[in-house]
């Protein structure tokens, strides 16, 4: 037994002085949600329900964001069509798919002058500050202890110079009608972040100063208020303001989280992936900057699909903007030259599992796991040499069954083998891949053998 650990930890010093010797880039994360989560922040888009069932925007959804907020499915109008009935079967399907996938669902929206119900739309007074509160309380705890952050209130306050509310039906309820549904949102889900959400305040302007003093007196107050969305829809008109970063830190600076929460830029090239780069910048500049969301995943997902604001494209490849974001997260792309290089030089097969020896690679895992579902991020590392391709052996127990695999093939019987641009890892640089499943996760350590 002695004799083993003795072994082993020489095994571990080994494997330790290896990783050491890797260059940072050889380490970085290749996906949005993984290089965000290294920076302890989640990435996000809004999702559509109807899309689920394509592959590629699915795919790619499982693959890069680590948050989902549903685009239209928890809306009043969706959530609660006649007054009293409430309809959740496809803010449902977003949310239970997320949160099997280990994401975090950002809910959007309680209380919204748009995309209300006619109903609603017909009521006033006391009638609608009823209904307003019945509604918050049903939704926020028909999803209490699933959604990290609500968007209790969205865009209530009128754009140009008043800094006033906007004129709507709600407001029209009285001026208190903002705290009232923080505080039914409290009392609904108290575990849930509560948010104030709105557009054009992502700089300092009369609007995000109303909206700031409207945070600085609900905390003076005491009426629950834990974060600010900035959704942050940028284009020719409306661009990416130069004091944003200062316009996040002060808002942080009142005591509340701020979160990016609809992020789309129009444009294209290199001018548009500067303004996302400095999207990111801003965020992890600011600590209380807890993640940020996309509006969409394709160009084609897009509410303003003719700008292109989006991170890819309409076949799903990623943008010169998905670049700059990663590469500002310190995540680095697979890079498709090294797999297309290597073909001439094919290192004999080696041991699974022993980079020391020289070659060969070696596997690591990182679960997530949860009652009746698990993913796993598998990181492949090369040994000494560089390897040409890799299979990844895993055991699951009975009962286990892989449903969804990114950045690898699934060969059947927990086997996993590169896909074309993630075979070739140079010496000592790594690659990774994931999968998710129903049952309980892996058992023991994974095998690796090279090509
Ligand atoms: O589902 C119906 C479909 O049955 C019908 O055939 C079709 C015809 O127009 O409409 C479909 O519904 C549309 C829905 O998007 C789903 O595509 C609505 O008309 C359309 O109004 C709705 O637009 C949404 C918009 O909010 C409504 O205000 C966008 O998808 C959504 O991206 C957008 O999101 C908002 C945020 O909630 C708040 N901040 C601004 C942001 C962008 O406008």
């Amino acid at each position: 037994m002695r004799r083993t650990l003795i072994l082993l930890s020489a095994g571990a010093v080994t494997a330790a002085a290896a990783v050491v010797a890797l260059s940072p880039s050889a380490n970085a994360a290749t996906t949005l949600g993984a290089a965000a989560a290294e920076k302890g922040r989640y990435f996000g888009t809004a999702v559509a329900a109807y899309k689920l069932s394509d592959a590629v925007y699915s795919g790619i959804l499982d693959r890069e964001f680590t948050s989902v907020t549903p685009e239209n499915e928890m809306k009043w109008d969706a959530t609660e069509p006649s007054q009293g009935t409430f309809s959740y079967a496809a803010a449902d399907t977003i949310v239970n798919r997320a949160l099997a996938n280990g994401q975090k669902v950002r809910g959007h929206a309680l209380a919204w002058h748009s995309q209300q119900p006619s109903w609603a739309q017909n009521l006033s007074g006391a009638a609608l500050r009823t209904a307003m509160v019945n509604h918050v309380t049903q939704v926020a705890t028909h999803y209490r202890g699933k959604i990290d952050s609500w968007d209790v209130v969205n865009e209530a306050f009128a754009d140009g110079s008043t800094g006033a509310r906007r004129d709507s039906n709600l407001q029209r309820t009285g001026n208190d009608w903002i705290e009232v549904a923080f505080r039914a949102a409290r009392a609904a889900d108290p575990g849930a972040k509560l948010c104030y959400n709105d557009y054009n305040t992502d700089g300092q302007n009369a609007k995000s100063n109303a909206v700031y003093a409207m945070v600085q007196d609900f905390k003076a107050r005491g009426v629950p208020i834990d974060c600010v969305g900035f959704q942050s829809h940028f284009n020719a008109q409306s661009p990416l303001p130069a004091d944003y970063q200062a316009n996040l830190q002060r808002f942080a600076n009142l005591g509340v989280d701020v979160q990016i929460t609809e992020l789309d830029i129009e444009g294209s090239g290199s001018a548009q992936a500067a303004s996302y780069a400095a999207v990111v910048r801003a965020c992890l500049a600011v600590t209380r900057c807890n993640g940020i969301t996309v509006w969409g995943i394709r160009d084609s997902d897009s509410w303003r699909a003719g700008g292109t604001p989006l991170l890819f494209d309409g076949n799903g490849n990623p943008k010169a903007a998905y670049t700059a974001v990663l590469t500002e997260l310190g995540g680095a792309t697979p890079s498709p030259s090294v797999s297309a290089s290597v073909s001439a030089s094919v290192s004999p097969s080696v041991s699974p599992s022993d980079p020391q020896a020289g070659s060969g690679c070696a596997a690591t895992t990182s679960v997530n796991a949860w009652t009746g579902g698990f993913v796993v991020t598998v990181k492949v590392t090369a040994g000494a040499a560089r390897i040409n391709g890799w299979t990844v052996a895993v055991t699951l127990p009975s009962g286990s069954t892989i449903t969804n695999t990114w950045n690898a093939t699934a060969s059947g019987s927990g086997a996993f083998t590169n896909v074309g641009y993630n075979g070739g890892v140079a010496a000592g640089g790594s690659t990774e891949f994931g999968f998710q499943g129903t049952g309980t996760a892996l058992t023991g350590t994974p095998t690796c053998t090279a090509r």
